[in-house]
């Protein structure tokens, strides 16, 4: 499959929320994704594919410290590397002071923890009830890049 890896922009705002609505049960609307957007301290990339956004991935830089707020993958595309393609692309926008990238991720969902755990993140903890509609526990997970 073939596809591009690139900066998202604001026209690819309203693909960007309908792959978050279709894949979250607490989904970002538009305007949070256009705030988000022009936050100097965030990184958002998306996949193209055949002229479509099939996924996206978001990531927030403050101090030497990195957080990932969210990975998506439409599902019909998933299982074509896109998603370890949109980490690294995360990976690759971290400043050169940056010590770590954290992330949450629902303790059910081991086909992340399994894509998180080969780019080389470990699990350092849980946060109890962090996930609404269900509720559920976080695994928190991070990488150390020094
Ligand atoms: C998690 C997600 C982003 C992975 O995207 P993807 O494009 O399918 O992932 P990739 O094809 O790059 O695969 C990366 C790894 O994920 C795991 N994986 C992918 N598809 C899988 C499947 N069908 N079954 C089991 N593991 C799978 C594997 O560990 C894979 O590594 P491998 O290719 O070396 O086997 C995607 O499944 C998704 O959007 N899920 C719903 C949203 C979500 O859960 N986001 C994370 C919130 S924290």
């Amino acid at each position: 499959m073939e596809y591009t890896i690139r900066k998202m922009c604001s026209e690819d705002i309203p693909a960007v929320a309908r792959l978050e609505k279709d894949t979250f049960t607490e989904p970002w609307s538009e305007q949070s994704f256009a705030s988000e957007l022009i936050n100097p301290q965030a990184t958002i990339v998306v996949c193209e594919c055949g002229g479509n956004v099939v996924g996206f991935a978001d990531m927030r830089e403050i101090c030497s410290e990195c957080y990932i707020n969210n990975v998506a993958v439409a599902e019909g595309f998933r299982s074509n590397g896109i998603g370890r393609a949109l980490m690294e692309a995360l990976h690759s926008a971290c400043s050169q002071d940056a010590e770590f990238i954290t992330l949450e991720v629902r303790e059910s969902n081991s086909v992340a923890i399994d894509m998180y755990r080969k780019l080389g993140y470990i699990k350092v903890g849980v946060r109890k009830d962090f996930y609404r509609q269900p509720t559920e526990n976080a695994c928190l997970m991070t990488k150390p890049l020094k």
